[in-house]
């Protein structure tokens, strides 16, 4: 078995704001080639991380060893081996395509970096957009201009705080296939999103909440170690079924005219369920059993933590 070299080690990192524990110790570590998720909802401390990561924020406490470089002592030289994508990028709208990348280029003192941009630029579909000003790109095309300029001083970790939050689907596809053409070249990619879905793309994840992390692993693992199935049914009258069965504290979740009920034990938790809501006149019209996907393991993960 070959030993995973690690290209990051964070350990016990804290990062409050006044009153406000944003990050409260947090331990993880990325291996060289991979793909991490650092997925939580709104508030949960991902750009905080990301920006103590990225040496824009001192912690409080922790270290964070970034290529065998402490941050704390190496900041630039830590900084000129990491890529960063923030959460609101900026470009400058005046300046096209190719003189945006130019422009971080030369403040990053990245010296002939002519043949990169091209690889960048053909990497990204943005060539044939080269001169037009970024004030006139989609919102897709601005979002792979600001990945171009990320990485035109080469970087080994590439940090990308919510790169698919308000873009377009078709887009959002794009930049995944990007990425993933990107991780072939061997650099390593930390990134958070608040959608399971892109998650389960990682090869790991870490849940965070509330500045903890609940949970880190591949998703595969996070999903079977719940030993959890999910019963999904088809009431008739689902809101009132929905109500009923939170008033009873099933674990459930609505979605649509469907119910998701996160269980041991299906089987018995579908006779319960069939007669608790036939009591009530309302009736099922058909249910199945499907694995957790990781938001059904997220939501109860915060809901067995702070009950
Ligand atoms: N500069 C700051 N001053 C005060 N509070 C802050 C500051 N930055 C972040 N916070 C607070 O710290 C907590 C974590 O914020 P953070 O921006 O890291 O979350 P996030 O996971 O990135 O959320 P989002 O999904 O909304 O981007 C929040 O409660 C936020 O209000
Ligand atoms: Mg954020």
């Amino acid at each position: 078995m070959n030993t995973k070299e690690k290209v990051l080690e964070v350990s016990g990192l804290k990062k409050s704001f006044g009153e406000v524990e944003a990050v409260k110790g947090i331990s993880f570590h990325l291996n060289k080639g991979e793909m991490f998720g650092l997925v939580g909802p709104d508030g949960a401390g991902k750009t905080t991380t990301i920006k103590m990561l990225t040496g824009l924020l001192a912690p409080d406490e922790g270290t964070i060893i970034s290529g065998g470089l402490d941050i704390k002592t190496d900041r630039k030289k830590v900084q000129s081996q990491i890529g960063y994508l923030s959460q609101k990028f900026s470009l400058y709208t005046d300046l096209s395509v190719e003189e945006n990348i130019t422009f971080f280029a030369e403040i990053n003192g990245v010296m002939n970096f002519t043949e990169r941009m091209e690889m960048l630029l053909e990497f990204t579909r943005l060539s044939k957009f080269r001169g037009r000003v970024a004030d006139k790109l989609s919102g897709g095309m601005k979002q792979k201009l600001a990945l171009c300029c990320a990485l035109i001083h080469g970087p080994s970790i590439l940090y990308l705080d919510e790169p698919t939050v308000g873009v377009d689907p078709v887009s959002r596809r794009d930049f995944w296939k990007i990425l993933s053409d990107l991780l072939k070249t061997g650099i390593t990619i930390l990134l958070t999103t608040p959608y399971l879905d892109e998650a389960e793309r990682c090869s790991r994840v870490a849940l965070l909440h509330k500045g903890e992390i609940m949970v880190i692993d591949e998703p595969e693992e996070i999903k079977s170690s719940t030993g959890k199935k999910i019963l999904e049914i088809f009431p008739d009258q689902p809101r009132s079924a929905f109500k009923l069965l939170q008033e009873h504290s099933f674990n459930c979740q609505l979605f649509g005219d469907r119910i998701d009920i996160l269980t041991p034990d299906p089987v018995k938790e579908l006779d319960l369920v069939s007669n608790l809501i036939s009591i009530a006149g309302i009736r099922l019209v058909t249910h199945r059993v499907t694995d957790p996907n990781l938001e059904n393991v997220f939501i109860d993960l915060v809901a067995s933590n702070y009950n």
